[in-house]
């Protein structure tokens, strides 16, 4: 029988004793820990049903409404990573930088609640997380710590809260897949080093915006469409949860390509998912898993954020067919 890693040892064994990897470490066992909070929330379903309600009449930073669950967790990841060495949290429902613990040498930008839409459906939601390194003599504004392109994050990952609670993770050395298990609470790993497939035959993306986009993506997904006869020569399936964790982790599963590009609509002229912490820990997991993430003419990990909740355009999955993508831009 295969030997059974909890999260914790494989954290002991990935930092080995060094203290910046092992600050890393702590912070990742805390998101994972109130991760666990957040899907017996979530489990609870409509015996819960207040959590999907929208807060106020409010607006999040990044200008969606609020519901609240997108509070709740991120007030439990705040309280999780307090007595951990995160000096500031950035996250989607809050303007500015948190302040966390000042002793701090780590950042980490979150997505409290992805898929909040689906939060009073039983269909999973999740929660993504980007850690990148601060350092107070370096950082005159703290801000700039997370404004870094995403080849600097050190580690990255998401949770979601499905039928089983997952973590997908990233520390740089390739991409592993956590099952929570119930039975003894641990995170268990379940895929070492997980790839996903070069070549696809399936894509996600929300159709009916399909009058808004530009013409790259339109060609792209007419030719999807027109199957074995059309210029792709392959019939393709489509798959779209409208929680990206879950459409990511089918991806990290079977591969397929995500897309939610930049269309006409105002406000979705840079698409809908946040750089800071959306895309770039989803590229930064598709890369470590052989994958390939893009905006469509530059690769996500690349790109310099000029703001904290920015917009990016995003295209991310099987390599090749990220590759075929970028070409019709
Ligand atoms: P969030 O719930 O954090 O705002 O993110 C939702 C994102 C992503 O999870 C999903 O794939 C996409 O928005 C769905 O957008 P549409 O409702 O526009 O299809
Ligand atoms: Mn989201
Ligand atoms: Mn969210």
């Amino acid at each position: 029988m295969s030997e059974i890693v909890t999260l914790q040892t494989y954290l002991e064994r990935w930092a080995g004793g060094a203290p910046a990897k092992t600050a890393v470490a702590e912070a990742v066992r805390a998101i994972a820990a109130a991760g666990v909070g957040i899907a017996d929330l979530v489990a609870r379903g409509p015996l819960e049903e207040s959590l999907a309600k929208i807060r106020g009449a409010e607006a999040n930073a990044g200008g969606d409404t609020q519901k609240e669950l997108d509070v709740v967790a991120e007030e439990r990841i705040l309280a999780a990573l307090k007595p951990t060495p995160v000096a500031f949290l950035a996250s989607e429902e809050s303007e500015a930088l948190i302040p966390v613990n000042p002793a701090g040498r780590l950042v980490v930008a979150v997505d409290p609640l992805d898929g909040s839409s689906n939060i009073d459906t039983n269909v999973s939601v999740g929660t993504i997380y980007s850690i990148l390194p601060y350092d107070a003599g370096n950082h005159a504004d703290p801000k700039d710590a997370v404004m870094r392109p995403g080849r600097d994050q050190v580690a990255a990952g998401f949770l979601a809260y499905g039928p089983a609670t997952v973590l997908v993770a990233t520390f740089g050395a390739g991409t592993q897949v956590f099952v929570h298990d119930r039975e003894s609470g641990d995170f268990l790993l379940a895929r070492a080093g997980v790839e996903i497939p070069a070549e696809t035959k399936e894509y996600g993306v929300n159709q009916s915006n399909v009058r808004h986009w530009d013409a790259p993506m339109t060609r792209y997904i007419e030719d999807c469409l027109a199957g074995k006869e059309g210029p792709r020569g392959k019939d393709f399936n489509m798959r779209w949860v409208g929680s990206m964790v879950a459409d990511a982790f089918r991806i990290f599963t079977r591969g397929g390509v995500y897309l939610y590009p930049g269309d006409k609509r105002k406000g979705y002229e840079s698409g809908r998912l946040r750089l800071i912490y959306e895309a770039n820990p989803v590229a930064f997991l598709t890369e470590q898993a052989g994958g390939g993430a893009t905006d469509g003419k530059t690769r996500i990990l690349d790109i310099t954020p000029h703001h904290i909740h920015q917009r990016i355009p995003l295209v991310f999955g099987s390599k090749a067919e990220v590759e075929t993508i970028a070409a019709y831009y």
